[in-house]
């Protein structure tokens, strides 16, 4: 495989010295440029883009093409390909988010579940890592992604998104052992789902955990980051003779940063409720953070942005260990000049930091 030419993303996640904080974000391939538009008129939907490895590298090459600040590439797909691939049937209805023909409602329907095997079932994803990493030809790392245990569950036992998580939740306190029996297939499931990720070329893997913030504090502990252990513990740490770290985000885990980097996660993914460098204190030498601009603060003009970036910054303070990123990730209607904004900032404010 080619060298690195920039590894200042995978140095930062393990706290090795860095000439600059690492910048990249969430969804940056997507709506908000004109060129990922264009590319998903062409493949016909947002599912075909995904299924298709030369057009799904395409849009995941994109904004690095506009962006020259970009210090990592995240992989073009879905969380949602994994409850597909167990045969939920997934659809995007056009402004109505993803949903699934089949829902899991009962025991039998968890005892009928596959676990998919990722070259067999997951195919286009792992050839999408491998034409992805083909083309990058060592500009930057490669980012693979899963969906946590819970938050696959919730699309799969609604149907799709949800405001209140009736449906999830009441199997959760009705029938906990139904439900600890779906996290534990869908847990085995990501598991060999990253390692083929890993297998076939990313070279740092994220867990999305994105409705674990809206469980009690021991919910959350039983039945969202239990199962974010086992795939910690499970997944392929080194690769090619290069650690893969691991980076945990659960969206609303302001408050179980402690738990979180007990899980030997090398990274934690933060949203924009918490004070950066109150976390940093908290979870000291265990892991790197990544974060944690709040999205929100893009619609603003370039100068709010980089005061909102310098703030930050100086949040976490000197030395290495932090990869900035925004808080969730970028919006449609976001301007791609004031994405762009966003990356400089952090670069040119940031050296000061790394001396
Ligand atoms: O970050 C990246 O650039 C990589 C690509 C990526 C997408 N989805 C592309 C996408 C990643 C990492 C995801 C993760 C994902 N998907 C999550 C977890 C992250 C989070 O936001 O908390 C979730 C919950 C999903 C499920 C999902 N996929 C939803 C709810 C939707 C509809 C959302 C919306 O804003 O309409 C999607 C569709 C989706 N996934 C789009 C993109 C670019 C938009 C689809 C389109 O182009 O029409």
């Amino acid at each position: 495989m080619t060298a690195l030419k920039n590894d200042r993303f995978l140095r930062a996640l393990q706290k090795q010295p860095v000439d600059v904080t690492p910048v990249w974000m969430m969804r940056q391939a997507g709506r908000y440029l004109p060129e990922y538009r264009a590319t998903r008129a062409k493949a016909g939907d947002f599912m075909s883009l995904c299924m298709n490895p030369q057009l799904a590298c395409e849009v995941t090459l994109q904004p690095l093409d506009r962006y020259p600040q970009l210090d990592a590439a995240i992989l073009f797909s879905d969380i949602l390909t994994i409850p597909d691939a167990m045969g939920q049937g997934l659809y995007f209805e056009a402004g109505e988010g993803p949903r699934f023909k089949k829902v899991v409602s009962s025991q039998a329907d968890i005892d009928a579940l596959p676990i998919p095997d990722p070259e067999k079932d997951l195919g286009y994803v792992m050839d999408a890592v491998r034409t992805i990493r083909r083309e990058l030809n060592g500009r930057v790392p490669l980012i693979g992604f899963s969906g946590s245990p819970w938050t696959l569950a919730t699309y799969m036992v609604e149907g799709g998104s949800s405001r209140d998580f009736r449906k999830s939740k009441a199997m959760l306190y009705d029938n906990p052992q139904a439900m600890h029996a779906l996290l534990d297939k869908l847990a085995q499931s990501v598991t060999s789902y990253l390692n083929g990720q890993i297998k076939a070329g990313a070279q740092a893997v994220q867990i999305f955990d994105s409705w674990g913030g809206s469980l009690s504090a021991a919910a959350y502990q039983e039945f969202s980051l239990a199962y974010m252990k086992k795939i910690v513990d499970g997944l392929i740490r080194e690769h090619d003779g290069r650690r893969v770290p691991v980076i945990l985000f659960t969206k609303g885990g302001g408050l179980w940063l402690e738990s979180m980097a007990d899980t030997g996660a090398d990274a934690l993914g933060l949203d924009w409720t918490c004070d950066i460098g109150s976390a940093r204190a908290r979870v000291g030498s265990k892991v790197a953070l990544q974060g944690n601009m709040d999205p929100s603060v893009l619609y603003a003009n370039p100068a709010a942005i980089r005061a909102e970036v310098a703030r930050i910054l100086a949040a976490y303070g000197s030395g290495t260990g932090h990869v900035f990123n925004l808080g969730h990730g970028i919006t449609p209607e976001v301007d791609p000049a004031h994405a762009g904004a966003f990356f400089e900032a952090v670069h040119e404010q940031s050296a000061q930091y790394h001396q």
